[in-house]
């Protein structure tokens, strides 16, 4: 850090700090590494080309993911705010987009819970086995007790709502805890306890008889599939979906870092240490459903259920089941399931309360018990009931592959198409880090968000045209383009309301001068602001 500009001025900022360096990392990672990695990564990478989807993945990971990673950090970092506050300092008018950002992440909260309550429920019934005779009845029907798809039913299910209300009460106490002694103590122990635990799955599933014919299911490559643009696309969402990127995380989570703090290479390792354990967890549980197979004397291919929920609900299960020692083995797979899921929990509640902290001048306590109060109730009424599963997979589909989408977009386009900031935040990661991004970066940024606009296109259409699951249609216009117009709204209204908090005194360090930057980029200057007009 040879370079750096001399001295980072004294602020007066109230503004909660990680420690260090470690506690951001493992934060970030805690965040990153989740039902993502466990469940979504193995059964995108099976059905994308096996082996050869690690190509399509390695390059969304470096031209999209990495590059994405970075100016997340660099706008939280240098603009120092939840995600509205940073994007009204990127661009005036880009409030909006870290409110959309903000919303996204109060929706997926909601379910986000509910399957971790699900986990904690399995991982009591793992002493006893009680799923072991017909893990898919005993999921879908005992204990879900699932109502029919496409209605809405508020007949509670207390297996369901009890874990959940423990689920939300370990969460509101984490989060009211503050950053320190709740956020990063949660993932100081939570990460090593569940690198050290997913480990043990692992080898423990490579001694099981059949593994090697799971694993080769997983990485024998279809390299036809690389001619597929869906396989691309499939391997873009994933490297978003598992690094959490566009969901205003990585932009709250950097604008706690201090101001003299190296930002890019601690992103590789938040980057590199989310894939591997992604590919770690791929092998575990593709190791898992080859002794699967081999029990019930078919190929891997032809199990049931690779992906998605019912990977860990159903089929994970019926290989406990079959495996010697599967109480332990399966106890430690959902306590895994528990962690991983917390961890990015408190990332995404953590956007919300830190956005309404700054916005209304909250305290951090205040904030997160009023966010995460407001979110178990609606949480448990949207999810407690017999018909969470299909609420939930309606919401996650609009709230994930739209929605996401869009915040990606518009923060792309507001941080450097319109808010013409690319040339500053590529000095501040320079002036601040020990490895520099480079221009290529910018241009990688850009073009990420020319696919993502066809993604955008692609999916809006199809789910126009085709539905989905074939729900009936009222039910995908109020669940599934209801939480579209609930995140349109947030972003269009909420940056009406006035800032409670003074953000005129801000003075972004490096400052432009120091970063050899002209005084203003033709944009009303941050200090500008009036703070009573919000504008
Ligand atoms: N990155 C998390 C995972 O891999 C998913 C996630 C995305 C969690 C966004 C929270 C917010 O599971």
């Amino acid at each position: 850090m040879a370079e750096q500009p001399a001295a980072a001025p004294h602020t007066h900022e109230k503004r909660e700090h990680w420690s260090g360096q470690t506690a951001f990392i493992l934060a970030a990672i805690g965040s990153a590494v989740g039902l993502g990695n466990i469940w979504r990564f193995p059964g995108q990478a099976y059905e994308n080309g096996g082996g050869a989807f690690m190509i399509p993945y390695l390059v969304a990971l470096l031209t999209a993911g990495i590059p994405i990673l970075f100016l997340e950090h660099a706008i939280g970092h240098r603009f120092r705010g939840s995600a509205p506050l940073a994007m009204k300092r990127v661009h005036r008018h880009a409030e909006g987009v870290g409110w959309l950002h903000v919303a996204i992440c109060f929706v997926i909260g909601l379910y986000y819970t509910a399957i971790i309550a699900w986990a904690l429920s399995y991982f009591f019934f793992s002493f006893s086995l009680s799923y072991q005779d017909d893990p898919a009845g005993f999921f879908l029907g005992d204990y879900l007790q699932l109502g029919e798809a496409g209605t809405v039913s508020l007949s509670f299910v207390p297996q369901v709502i009890i874990p959940l209300v423990a689920v939300w009460l370990i969460t509101i106490v984490v989060l009211a805890l503050g950053l320190h002694n709740g956020v990063e103590r949660l993932n100081l122990i939570g990460i090593p306890v569940l690198v050290a635990t997913f480990m043990v799955i692992v080898v423990r599933a490579l001694f099981l008889d059949g593994a090697g014919d799971g694993i080769e299911a997983l990485f024998t490559p279809d390299f036809a599939a690389l001619g597929d643009p869906q396989v691309w696309i499939a391997a873009y969402g994933q490297i978003f979906f598992s690094l959490s990127l566009a969901y205003g995380i990585m932009i709250t989570y950097a604008s706690y870092r201090r101001r003299r703090s190296n930002i890019t290479s601690p992103g590789l390792v938040v980057a590199f240490g989310n894939s591997s354990f992604e590919l770690l967890a791929g092998i575990g549980v593709f190791a898992a459903l080859g002794f699967l197979a081999s029990q019930q004397g078919v190929a891997v291919g032809d199990l049931e259920g690779l992906a998605g929920p019912f990977l860990s609900f159903v089929t994970f299960p019926a290989v406990i089941a079959e495996m010697p020692g599967g109480q332990f083995f399966g106890a430690l797979f959902f306590a895994s399931l528990v962690l991983a899921g917390l961890t990015s929990l408190v990332s995404v509640l953590q956007v919300v309360s830190s956005a309404l902290q700054d916005k209304l001048n909250l305290k951090p306590r205040t904030a997160a018990v009023a966010v995460g109060g407001v979110s178990a109730v609606l949480s448990i009424v949207g999810f407690g009931t017999t018909t969470g599963l299909y609420l939930l997979d309606t919401v996650d589909q609009w709230s994930n592959q739209l929605g996401i989408v869009a915040g990606a977009i518009t923060m792309i386009a507001a941080a450097i198409w319109i808010g013409r900031r690319g040339h500053e935040l590529e000095r501040h990661l320079a002036a601040v880090s020990t490895l520099r991004p480079g221009k290529a970066w910018l241009w990688l940024v850009s073009a990420v968000a020319l696919l993502l606009i066809y993604m955008f296109v692609d999916k809006a259409v199809s789910l126009l045209i085709d539905g989905y699951e074939g729900y009936p249609t009222w039910y995908l216009v109020v669940f599934g383009w209801g939480t579209v117009a609930f995140l349109a709204l947030a972003a269009l209204l909420m940056p009406l309301m006035r800032w409670r908090k003074d953000i005129v005194h801000f003075h972004p360090w490096p400052t432009r001068e120091q970063l050899n930057l002209p005084a203003d980029v033709g944009e009303r200057h941050t200090e500008d602001y009036d703070p009573r007009s919000g504008s």
